[in-house]
């Protein structure tokens, strides 16, 4: 018998949602919904250390919680909720941050990254540089052994992995130490018209990205239109990032092998292959879609599934923060 692992992952209420983010997170949690004991989380503090807008925010929340359900996440088979609806998370992210030294969160890639990106140093938000112990507080109030994500977040898990261990041999025994789960074929899903940038949620304009809400039509387009090189042979070759990102896409939306996949278009050049490939996301997506606009009409559910979802997390926080306070004299 295999034992049920606690698993925890969060995603981010920005932009809409594309298939890098549903082959590359939603999907994987969807397949393993009943192998662990699940806990998924629409980070909506996290999507404020970023410039955000106050009168999208709380819609673009709903459509994310819409589209988890809608992929087939399943409230009866796991614990999907709204992480500003359980307070605990800001209250452990502030007793974490008082153990975790600054000089850690400077050498995060991603701050670093996204730090560069900002014209005066000195306007950084604190929420930036804090970004990875919130994610920290998220996980370590679950006690999740496993943490599902993408390649660009393991170092953010290995950080959580440090504080609580800083924190255990500080105040005895706390936190379970919690390993990152890399899925490795589908944690990058690149652009489609240039596939050294990853699939993104806000090109909006280009051809870069398939929107889970884009049309049939408009998907198949996109697809055509993917940048591949001048070869005519369909195979999963590191040197050829065009080819190779579709043949990984085709090979996730289908589950074939790629062998398989390789042996079916041998010689059929890349026209057919993308065909095909674009009726094969159509189909996939066809009812997620169609659960999509069913599941937007209905506010009075949504809001009860975020409500329950937010009372079942906390049964599980509540007694963690509890033995946070009591381990450091809090209460
Ligand atoms: N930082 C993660 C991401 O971009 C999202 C996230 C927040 C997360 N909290 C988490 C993922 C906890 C796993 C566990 O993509």
């Amino acid at each position: 018998m295999t034992v049920r692992q606690r698993t925890f992952s969060g995603i981010k209420p920005t932009g809409v949602a594309h298939l890098g983010n549903y082959l590359g997170a939603m999907k994987r949690w969807v397949d393993e919904q009943d192998l662990h004991e699940n806990i998924y989380c629409v980070v909506d503090l996290h999507g404020m250390t970023e410039p955000f807008d106050p009168a999208t925010f709380l819609e673009e929340r709903r459509r994310l919680f819409a589209t988890l359900l809608a992929v087939g996440l399943d409230p009866a088979r796991c614990i999907l909720f709204v992480q500003s609806h359980v307070p605990e998370h800001a209250e452990l992210c502030w007793v974490l941050n008082c153990v975790t030294p600054i000089g850690w969160l400077q050498r995060m890639t991603q701050f670093k990254d996204k730090s560069l990106r900002q014209r005066d140093r000195e306007m950084i938000s604190a929420g930036l540089l804090d970004y990875p112990v919130l994610m920290a507080a998220d996980i370590l109030l679950y006690d999740a052994r496993l943490v599902p994500v993408g390649d660009d977040q393991k170092q953010h898990v290995e950080l959580t992995r440090d504080i609580a261990m800083r924190f255990n041999r500080l105040f005895g025994e706390t936190f379970v130490i919690p390993e990152p789960v890399i899925q490795e074929a589908g944690a990058r899903i690149m652009g489609l018209d240039d596939p050294t940038k990853k699939m993104s949620k806000s090109d909006d304009a280009s051809n870069r990205s398939i929107f889970l809400t884009d049309d049939p039509d408009v998907i198949r387009r996109k697809v055509m239109r993917a940048a591949t090189d001048s070869g005519r042979e369909v195979c999963l070759d590191e040197t050829r990032p065009g080819i190779h990102n579709l043949v990984t896409i085709y090979h996730l939306v289908t589950q074939e092998s790629i062998a398989d996949i390789e042996r079916r278009y041998e010689g059929q050049g890349y026209g057919t292959f993308k065909r095909d490939l674009g009726d094969a996301i159509v189909a996939q997506l066809e009812p997620i879609q169609r659960r999509f606009r069913e599941f937007e009409g209905d506010p009075a559910m949504l809001d009860r599934e975020m409500r329950r979802g937010a009372e079942r997390a906390r049964e599980v926080a509540g007694p963690v923060m509890e033995r946070v306070r009591r381990v450091t004299g809090l209460a």
